[in-house]
Protein backbone atom coordinates (compact mmCIF):
# COMPACT_ATOMS: atom_id res chain seq x y z
CA UNK A 1 0.00 0.00 0.00
CA UNK A 2 1.53 3.18 -1.22
CA UNK A 3 1.09 7.19 -1.00
CA UNK A 4 -1.86 7.03 1.16
CA UNK A 5 -2.55 9.41 4.04
CA UNK A 6 -3.77 7.40 7.08
CA UNK A 7 -5.19 9.82 10.23
CA UNK A 8 -5.41 8.70 13.49
CA UNK A 9 -7.22 11.14 16.15
CA UNK A 10 -8.55 10.75 19.85
CA UNK A 11 -8.25 12.70 23.07
CA UNK A 12 -4.28 12.29 25.76
CA UNK A 13 -4.16 8.84 26.67
CA UNK A 14 -6.25 6.86 24.03
CA UNK A 15 -2.64 5.05 22.82
CA UNK A 16 -2.91 7.01 19.54
CA UNK A 17 1.25 8.10 19.72
CA UNK A 18 2.18 4.57 20.25
CA UNK A 19 -0.35 2.79 18.06
CA UNK A 20 0.62 5.73 15.08
CA UNK A 21 4.52 5.22 15.64
CA UNK A 22 4.01 1.37 15.24
CA UNK A 23 1.63 1.28 12.45
CA UNK A 24 4.22 3.54 10.30
CA UNK A 25 6.79 1.67 10.71
CA UNK A 26 5.39 -1.16 9.51
CA UNK A 27 3.69 0.37 6.68
CA UNK A 28 7.12 1.89 6.15
CA UNK A 29 4.89 5.30 5.97
CA UNK A 30 6.43 8.66 8.08
CA UNK A 31 4.84 9.43 11.03
CA UNK A 32 3.64 12.97 11.47
CA UNK A 33 3.47 13.68 15.27
CA UNK A 34 1.52 17.19 15.28
CA UNK A 35 0.91 17.30 18.79
CA UNK A 36 4.83 17.92 18.83
CA UNK A 37 4.36 21.44 17.00
CA UNK A 38 1.76 22.55 19.54
CA UNK A 39 4.12 21.24 22.03
CA UNK A 40 7.20 23.10 20.23
CA UNK A 41 5.52 26.65 20.10
CA UNK A 42 4.04 25.94 23.56
CA UNK A 43 7.50 24.91 25.37
CA UNK A 44 9.00 28.26 23.70
CA UNK A 45 6.08 30.19 24.68
CA UNK A 46 6.98 28.55 28.41
CA UNK A 47 10.10 30.00 28.11
CA UNK A 48 9.56 33.17 26.90
CA UNK A 49 7.28 33.91 29.40
CA UNK A 50 5.26 34.65 27.05
CA UNK A 51 1.19 35.57 28.14
CA UNK A 52 -0.91 34.12 25.49
CA UNK A 53 -4.14 36.00 26.80
CA UNK A 54 -3.01 38.99 25.65
CA UNK A 55 -3.51 38.77 21.32
CA UNK A 56 -0.86 41.32 20.54
CA UNK A 57 1.87 39.48 22.21
CA UNK A 58 0.56 35.79 20.61
CA UNK A 59 0.17 37.12 16.74
CA UNK A 60 4.19 38.55 17.13
CA UNK A 61 4.96 35.20 18.86
CA UNK A 62 3.36 33.37 15.87
CA UNK A 63 4.77 36.18 13.54
CA UNK A 64 8.39 35.68 14.86
CA UNK A 65 9.07 32.13 15.97
CA UNK A 66 9.97 29.74 13.31
CA UNK A 67 8.62 25.96 13.60
CA UNK A 68 10.50 23.50 11.38
CA UNK A 69 9.92 19.84 10.48
CA UNK A 70 13.04 18.04 9.09
CA UNK A 71 13.04 14.06 8.15
CA UNK A 72 16.25 12.95 9.97
CA UNK A 73 16.82 9.07 9.08
CA UNK A 74 13.26 8.69 8.44
CA UNK A 75 11.81 10.36 11.95
CA UNK A 76 10.54 13.62 11.69
CA UNK A 77 12.31 16.16 14.42
CA UNK A 78 10.54 19.62 15.19
CA UNK A 79 12.79 22.31 15.38
CA UNK A 80 11.77 25.95 16.76
CA UNK A 81 13.87 28.90 15.87
CA UNK A 82 17.03 26.30 14.78
CA UNK A 83 16.54 24.09 18.25
CA UNK A 84 15.93 20.46 17.59
CA UNK A 85 13.33 20.63 20.54
CA UNK A 86 13.60 16.87 21.25
CA UNK A 87 12.66 15.22 24.34
CA UNK A 88 12.46 18.98 26.12
CA UNK A 89 8.99 18.82 25.15
CA UNK A 90 7.67 15.53 26.77
CA UNK A 91 6.67 17.10 29.87
CA UNK A 92 2.84 17.38 31.42
CA UNK A 93 3.55 21.21 31.78
CA UNK A 94 3.95 21.46 28.45
CA UNK A 95 1.47 19.45 27.14
CA UNK A 96 -0.89 21.38 29.25
CA UNK A 97 0.51 24.97 27.42
CA UNK A 98 0.12 22.78 24.46
CA UNK A 99 -3.55 22.48 24.89
CA UNK A 100 -3.93 26.37 25.96
CA UNK A 101 -1.98 27.71 23.34
CA UNK A 102 -3.66 24.97 20.64
CA UNK A 103 -6.87 26.68 21.14
CA UNK A 104 -6.03 30.17 19.46
CA UNK A 105 -6.74 30.77 15.42
CA UNK A 106 -3.54 32.37 14.63
CA UNK A 107 -1.57 29.56 16.28
CA UNK A 108 -3.73 26.96 14.38
CA UNK A 109 -3.15 28.75 11.41
CA UNK A 110 0.50 29.14 11.56
CA UNK A 111 0.84 24.82 11.95
CA UNK A 112 -1.88 24.60 9.23
CA UNK A 113 0.16 24.55 6.53
CA UNK A 114 3.10 23.02 7.51
CA UNK A 115 1.22 19.58 8.59
CA UNK A 116 -0.38 20.31 4.68
CA UNK A 117 3.09 20.11 3.12
CA UNK A 118 4.05 17.31 5.24
CA UNK A 119 1.16 15.30 4.18
CA UNK A 120 1.37 16.32 0.87
CA UNK A 121 3.11 13.13 -1.20
CA UNK A 122 1.19 10.48 0.87
CA UNK A 123 2.95 7.84 2.33
CA UNK A 124 2.03 9.03 6.08
CA UNK A 125 0.19 8.31 9.29
CA UNK A 126 -0.62 11.68 11.05
CA UNK A 127 -1.54 11.88 14.80
CA UNK A 128 -3.61 14.49 16.45
CA UNK A 129 -6.87 16.22 17.36
CA UNK A 130 -7.96 17.30 14.44
CA UNK A 131 -6.37 15.17 11.17
CA UNK A 132 -9.61 13.90 9.89
CA UNK A 133 -11.50 16.03 10.57
CA UNK A 134 -9.92 19.95 9.51
CA UNK A 135 -5.95 19.09 8.47
CA UNK A 136 -6.47 16.25 5.92
CA UNK A 137 -10.30 15.83 5.44
CA UNK A 138 -9.58 13.82 1.96
CA UNK A 139 -7.42 11.30 4.05
CA UNK A 140 -7.48 7.90 2.22
CA UNK A 141 -8.19 6.13 5.78
CA UNK A 142 -9.24 7.91 9.03
CA UNK A 143 -9.42 6.68 12.56
CA UNK A 144 -10.43 7.36 16.08
CA UNK A 145 -9.21 6.21 18.72
CA UNK A 146 -10.71 5.95 22.19
CA UNK A 147 -10.94 4.82 25.98
CA UNK A 148 -12.30 5.64 29.28
CA UNK A 149 -11.02 8.26 31.29
CA UNK A 150 -9.80 6.09 34.28
CA UNK A 151 -7.87 3.92 31.69
CA UNK A 152 -6.51 6.45 30.06
CA UNK A 153 -5.38 8.23 33.34
CA UNK A 154 -3.85 4.96 34.27
CA UNK A 155 -1.86 4.80 31.27
CA UNK A 156 -0.45 8.05 31.28
CA UNK A 157 0.40 7.25 35.27
CA UNK A 158 2.28 4.14 34.18
CA UNK A 159 3.83 6.24 31.27
CA UNK A 160 5.51 9.27 34.00
CA UNK A 161 6.27 7.05 36.85
CA UNK A 162 8.32 4.53 34.41
CA UNK A 163 9.71 8.29 32.90
CA UNK A 164 9.99 10.06 35.74
CA UNK A 165 9.32 7.71 38.52
CA UNK A 166 6.57 8.84 41.22
CA UNK A 167 3.47 10.67 39.49
CA UNK A 168 0.76 11.82 41.64
CA UNK A 169 -2.00 10.20 40.37
CA UNK A 170 -4.66 13.02 41.55
CA UNK A 171 -2.14 15.65 39.39
CA UNK A 172 -2.13 13.34 36.53
CA UNK A 173 -6.30 12.74 36.66
CA UNK A 174 -6.83 16.36 36.90
CA UNK A 175 -4.32 17.23 34.27
CA UNK A 176 -5.95 14.71 31.95
CA UNK A 177 -9.37 16.07 32.68
CA UNK A 178 -8.31 19.83 32.44
CA UNK A 179 -6.76 19.08 28.65
CA UNK A 180 -10.02 17.19 27.55
CA UNK A 181 -12.07 19.66 28.74
CA UNK A 182 -9.70 22.10 26.70
CA UNK A 183 -9.04 19.76 23.95
CA UNK A 184 -13.09 19.41 23.31
CA UNK A 185 -14.35 22.37 23.91
CA UNK A 186 -12.62 24.72 22.24
CA UNK A 187 -14.58 26.71 19.47
CA UNK A 188 -11.70 25.79 16.24
CA UNK A 189 -11.04 22.58 15.34
CA UNK A 190 -12.18 20.74 19.12
CA UNK A 191 -10.70 17.07 19.10
CA UNK A 192 -13.80 14.98 17.29
CA UNK A 193 -14.05 12.11 15.35
CA UNK A 194 -14.67 12.76 11.83
CA UNK A 195 -17.94 11.62 10.24
CA UNK A 196 -16.51 9.26 8.37
CA UNK A 197 -13.83 7.57 10.56
CA UNK A 198 -13.87 4.59 12.03
CA UNK A 199 -13.83 4.50 15.91
CA UNK A 200 -11.55 2.14 18.16
CA UNK A 201 -12.00 2.02 21.32
CA UNK A 202 -9.05 0.66 23.29
CA UNK A 203 -10.32 0.41 26.76
CA UNK A 204 -9.84 -3.14 26.72
CA UNK A 205 -7.23 -3.86 23.93
CA UNK A 206 -3.39 -4.01 23.66
CA UNK A 207 -1.43 -2.03 21.35
CA UNK A 208 -1.23 -5.29 18.97
CA UNK A 209 -4.76 -5.61 18.84
CA UNK A 210 -5.63 -2.31 18.01
CA UNK A 211 -3.22 -2.11 14.63
CA UNK A 212 -4.42 -5.53 14.04
CA UNK A 213 -7.99 -3.92 13.89
CA UNK A 214 -6.72 -0.78 12.07
CA UNK A 215 -4.76 -3.44 9.32
CA UNK A 216 -7.54 -5.50 9.10
CA UNK A 217 -9.67 -2.19 8.17
CA UNK A 218 -7.09 -0.83 6.09
CA UNK A 219 -6.95 -4.35 3.98
CA UNK A 220 -10.68 -4.28 3.71
CA UNK A 221 -10.93 -1.66 1.92
CA UNK A 222 -8.17 -2.86 0.01
CA UNK A 223 -9.39 -6.11 -1.00
CA UNK A 224 -12.80 -3.85 -2.00
CA UNK A 225 -10.76 -1.60 -4.33
CA UNK A 226 -9.75 -4.68 -6.50
CA UNK A 227 -13.41 -6.15 -6.82
O1 LIG B 1 -0.95 14.77 21.38
P1 LIG B 1 -0.27 15.67 22.39
O2 LIG B 1 -0.61 15.31 23.79
O3 LIG B 1 1.20 15.73 22.17
O4 LIG B 1 -0.86 17.14 22.09
C1 LIG B 1 -0.60 18.24 22.93
C2 LIG B 1 -1.72 19.27 22.79
O5 LIG B 1 -1.65 19.86 21.49
C3 LIG B 1 -3.14 18.70 22.89
O6 LIG B 1 -3.61 18.66 24.22
C4 LIG B 1 -3.94 19.65 22.03
C5 LIG B 1 -2.95 20.14 20.99
N1 LIG B 1 -3.13 19.51 19.68
C6 LIG B 1 -4.09 20.05 18.86
O7 LIG B 1 -4.80 20.97 19.25
N2 LIG B 1 -4.26 19.56 17.61
C7 LIG B 1 -3.51 18.54 17.17
N3 LIG B 1 -3.69 18.10 15.92
C8 LIG B 1 -2.55 17.96 18.01
C9 LIG B 1 -2.39 18.46 19.29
Amino acid sequence: MTGKVITIDGPAGSGKSTVSKALAAKLQYLYLDTGALYRALAYKALKTNMDMNHPGELAEFCATTEVTLKNVSGKMTVWVDGEDVGEKIRTEEVGLAASAISAFAVVREKLLTLQREAGAGGGIVAEGRDMGSVVFPRADFKFYLDADLEERIRRRHDELASKSGAAERSAVSRDMKTRDAQDTNRKIAPLAAAPDAVIIDSTSLTVSEVIRKILEHLQGSFEEDKK
